[in-house]
């Protein structure tokens, strides 16, 4: 397998920030209540999940208690670090250590990054704020991209969310140029509580995609063959947004669409297949109407779903058909 269809991604941070739990929800289709049952990582879980494109994610999980992460940078430095292609640094916004000890570790941790990629020195440091996935693949060829999560928002009153994001950005942003780090600096708000996990998590994986511009070039054509109002892709398992297309028309009234709507259908339509498992009925496909618009979401590939909206001037059996008919192109 090439090591353009094999990606290495560290999820890191310190114990307690909520690594596990996320690895567990979107990968392991657990629900956010059953986290609280989660014992610590010993030392590093790795995991491989096969995407589509025969894309394979080895996703490492880095246990976060202190004398784990000191052998981490030290002994287990190169094992860890090299032919990395995305660090996702989790920290904890309760946390009381967020800028002093868990900053450190951080920094500890892009230092050992670029230590263990020389050539790639010129990391990019990658962040969100509501930006299409599509975003992440121009730093494609640039060396490991690192994602940061300032997690478990949902304990920061909502009214400071955003503030307190800004500040974390800031500070941690100069201390990361001050330690020799180039590139810009962003960064994601999430809690396993509300859909802003799915949104950072599908930058994160469209990221990863090699192929994500000729996909959305054939969703595009899609979209225009069968004259619908808007199209997007999931990831079958994780039910990850890997890339949508909304047609020109539509533009004006989807200004007042909820910006969060990809990432609640991903929540909610996971929360409903894992109804369907558990009375051992299987979940093949969605039809719903409302007085404007109909919506399908329905198998496309082996490794996918498409969900096509449309006005219901047009019959929800003739997208059923133009899905059927597309399914050979995608596959
Ligand atoms: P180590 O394995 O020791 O490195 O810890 P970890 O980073 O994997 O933490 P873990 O996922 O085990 O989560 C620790 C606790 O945080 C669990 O009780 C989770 O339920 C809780 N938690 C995770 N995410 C969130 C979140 O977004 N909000 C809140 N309130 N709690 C969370």
């Amino acid at each position: 397998m090439s090591s353009k269809s094999r990606k290495k991604v560290l999820l890191m941070g310190k114990s307690g920030s909520g690594k596990t739990s996320m690895r567990s929800i979107i990968f392991r289709n657990q629900l956010a209540a059953d986290t609280r049952r989660l014992g610590a990582t010993i030392d590093v879980e790795s995991s491989q999940i096969k995407f589509l494109g025969g894309l394979r994610l080895d996703l490492w999980d880095c246990g976060g208690q202190d004398s784990f992460m000191d052998s981490h940078l030290t002994s287990q430095s190169s094992t860890i670090f090299r032919s990395v292609h995305s660090l996702i640094y989790i920290f904890d916004a309760e946390s009381p250590d967020l800028t002093s000890s868990d900053t450190h570790y951080f920094l500890k941790c892009l230092g050992a990054l670029r230590d263990q990629n020389p050539i790639n020195s010129d990391t990019v440091v990658e962040s969100a704020g509501g930006a299409d996935p599509a975003e992440g693949e121009e730093a494609e060829g640039q060396g490991p991209t690192v994602f940061i999560l300032l997690h478990k928002m949902d304990l920061v009153p909502e009214a400071q969310q955003s503030s307190k994001l800004a500040e974390f950005e800031a500070d941690v942003t100069k201390r990361a140029t001050e330690s020799g780090w180039k590139g810009n600096l962003k960064f994601y708000g999430t809690s396993i509580w509300n859909e802003t996990l799915y949104k950072a998590w599908s930058i994160v994986i469209a990221h990863l995609m090699p192929s994500l511009s000729s996909l959305r070039s054939h969703l595009s054509h899609f979209l225009e063959l069968s004259s619908a109002s808007e199209v997007v892709l999931f990831e079958r398992t994780t039910f990850l947004v890997i890339s949508s297309v909304t047609a020109p028309s539509e533009a004006e009234d989807a200004e007042d669409w909820d910006k969060r709507r990809f990432e609640r259908i991903s929540t909610m339509v996971k929360a409903f297949k894992l109804g369907c498992t558990r009375i051992r009925s299987p979940f093949s496909s969605l039809t719903l109407s409302s007085p404007n618009y109909t919506a399908v979401l329905d198998t496309l590939t082996p490794e996918t779903y498409i969900l096509v909206l449309a006005r219901n001037t047009i019959q929800p059996a003739a997208i059923e058909l133009n899905i059927r008919l597309a399914r050979p192109h995608f596959g």
